[in-house]
């Protein structure tokens, strides 16, 4: 019997497009609505914090309303039949929503922080956060008003636990990016770390992104299509192994 593979895969806002959660830059996307330099930069909410928080409290509404779909689920059941398998899915997400987690996936890398945690600018403090956040909120730690701000990453912030995220595409037999424009950094950087180091690559998207020419293969269609598609082959492969 073949080692069962340790495959890492990366997740973006295309992923989440099925259960209602927009995109950041297609048709309609959330910046092309927005702009991002008011509601994503430090310096964005410095110069109006109400009006960050507003669009966080929106956001953060619309993902408590909001359900896993298929390709969350069957993320969930990969990463249950690797590991029972002896291999390993390491889920990395560009995503603040917690679907992969509703889906059944754990030990899920939120490189971008997640929306349901806040984060204290004064003293570091994150913890789980469900309710509207104002400027009035003490901080849970250390006691001021003012302080507290959604625990995601911004443009121009350093992502989260990038240096477990290169060692697990450094361990990994494939990458596997799902969603995503491949066009926000480092994120998009990830696949030539893998063909760097010999991984094979697969791209599942909607249609070919903007590094599709990086990947070795693609799969293309609605994720709740193809995810779960691509999972039962996967799935399939090792129960024919074991
Ligand atoms: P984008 O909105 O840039 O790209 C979404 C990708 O998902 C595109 O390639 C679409 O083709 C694809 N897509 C759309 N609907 C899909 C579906 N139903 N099934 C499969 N694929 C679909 O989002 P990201 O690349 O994830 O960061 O954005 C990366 C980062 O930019 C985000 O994490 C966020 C944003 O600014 C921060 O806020 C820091």
């Amino acid at each position: 019997m073949s080692r069962a593979p340790r495959i890492v895969v990366l997740t973006g806002a295309g992923v989440s497009a099925e259960s209602g959660l927009g995109t950041f830059r297609d048709k309609g996307g959330v910046w092309t609505q927005f702009s991002w330099e008011e509601l994503a930069t430090p310096e964005g909410f410095a110069a109006n914090p109400e009006r960050v928080l507003g669009f966080y409290n929106a956001r953060r509404a619309n993902l408590l309303a909001a359900s896993a779909n298929p390709a969350h689920h069957a993320l969930g059941r990969l990463q249950a039949a690797l590991a029972a398998a002896g291999g390993s899915l390491t889920l990395v997400t560009q995503n603040v929503d917690d679907l992969h987690e509703r889906g059944g996936a754990s030990n899920v890398i939120h490189m971008h922080g997640e929306l349901l945690s806040a984060l204290c600018a004064s003293c570091g403090w994150r913890g789980g956060w469900r309710e509207d956040m104002s400027g009035a909120d003490p901080c849970p730690s250390c006691g001021p008003e003012g302080v507290l701000r959604p625990d995601v990453v911004w443009f121009g912030e350093m992502p989260y636990r990038m240096d477990e995220i290169e060692a697990a595409v450094l361990g990994a037999d494939l990458f596997v990016s799902i969603g995503t424009s491949g066009s926000v950094y480092p994120a998009a950087s990830y696949v030539m770390l893998a063909r760097e180091h010999g991984l094979a690559t697969l791209e599942l998207n909607l249609e070919p992104s903007d590094n599709a020419w990086a990947f070795d293969d693609g799969l293309y269609g609605p994720a709740s299509t193809v995810v779960p598609v691509w999972v039962d082959e996967v799935i399939t492969a090792l129960e024919a192994e074991s």
